[in-house]
């Protein structure tokens, strides 16, 4: 049987070697360095002809020199953008990268590695590697980039068209969007049979302009121009009463990860337009 002494000894021995086990392992982690950090990217979408943001964040480091930030795409063999020793480095840049990228330099301190894109292009769409080293260790995450064109559209009175008609107009949409009517007092009601949607190539023969009318519409209703392609969804709403013109509008880009729900709003506050004058113009 263990006498007192001798169960004290052998707790004192295991204690021991649990810590220097402890110890051992800190060190080790200390001398390798390199554990993995969380790095964190948003799926966006970029609207073709304007500038795009490829967001991207990872756990903070005091030490800007230490900062490794590599931008990286899939099936394009040089990188995207390289950021290192406080600043970029962009001598393996990719010719289809030239002159386009930027990160927020003063921004990386604080975790911020995210890219701008310079004129994004329909090209740019596929999956981005945003890969991350600091003094603390290293880390990556995809991103799934979105390109197609999307815009606000503006509903008006036709006042050309023979019977009362409401005109809904967005300038840049791409892929081809659906255009849906619908109206607040009939609610769940088709107007397939009483609209008319076009679109026209714009000059640079990749967006097109949408052009709906709706025909016989009445007073004192709510209607909605809806446009939605996979990559964007926008509304225009107009009202009409004897006395004024209310309109508004939205644009909610549509996430693939669907929990995300990343929505951008535009214009949520209806727009005032007193009837009179707005008539007299025309
Ligand atoms: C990074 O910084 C830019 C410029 O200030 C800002 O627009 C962007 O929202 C920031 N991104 C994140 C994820 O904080
Ligand atoms: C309305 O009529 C004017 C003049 O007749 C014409 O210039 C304009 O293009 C027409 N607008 C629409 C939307 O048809
Ligand atoms: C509306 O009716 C048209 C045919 O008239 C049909 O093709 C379309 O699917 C209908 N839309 C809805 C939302 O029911
Ligand atoms: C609009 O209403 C008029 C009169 O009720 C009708 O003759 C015409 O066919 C309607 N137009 C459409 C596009 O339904
Ligand atoms: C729809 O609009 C197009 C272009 O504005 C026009 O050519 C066509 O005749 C219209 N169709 C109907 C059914 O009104
Ligand atoms: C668009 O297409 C038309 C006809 O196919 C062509 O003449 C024109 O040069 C093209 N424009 C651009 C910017 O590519
Ligand atoms: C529209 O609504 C106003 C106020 O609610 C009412 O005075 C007017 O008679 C209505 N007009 C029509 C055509 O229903």
């Amino acid at each position: 049987m263990a006498s007192l002494g001798q169960i004290i000894f052998w707790s004192i021995i295991s204690i021991i070697i649990i810590l220097a086990g402890a110890i051992a392992l800190i060190i080790g982690f200390g001398i390798s360095g390199r554990h993995s950090i969380t790095v964190t990217t948003l799926t966006s979408a970029g609207n073709i002809g304007e500038d795009g943001i490829l967001s991207c964040t990872f756990e903070p480091d005091i030490k800007l020199s230490d900062i490794v930030i590599q931008w990286l795409k899939e099936g394009v063999i040089g990188l995207v953008h390289e950021f290192k020793e406080g600043k970029d480095d962009l001598s393996d840049q990719d010719e289809m990268f030239r002159g386009r990228t930027a990160v927020f330099a003063d921004q990386v301190i604080g975790g911020n590695a995210s890219l701008r894109l310079k004129n994004v292009q329909l090209s740019d769409a596929g999956t981005y590697k945003c890969y991350i080293i600091t003094s603390k260790g290293k880390g990556n995450a995809n991103l799934e980039y979105k390109t197609g064109a999307f815009s606000i559209p503006e509903v008006n009175v036709d006042y050309n068209a023979s019977s009362e008609s409401l005109r809904c107009e967005a300038p840049r949409w791409f892929p081809q969007p659906t255009v849906v009517w619908a109206s607040q007092v009939d609610q769940g009601a088709n107007f397939s049979e009483v609209s008319n949607t076009s679109f026209e190539l714009n000059s640079e023969n990749v967006t097109m302009k949408v052009v709906s009318v709706l025909y016989n519409v009445t007073i004192n209703n709510t209607y909605s121009c809806m446009i939605e392609n996979n990559i964007a969804k926008a509304t225009g709403d107009i009202k009409v009463t004897d006395s004024e013109i209310k309109r508004r509008s939205h644009l909610q880009l549509l996430n693939s990860k669907a929990s995300l729900g990343v929505s951008s709003f535009f214009a949520i506050s209806w727009v005032l337009l007193p009837l009179s004058p707005y008539l007299m113009l025309k």
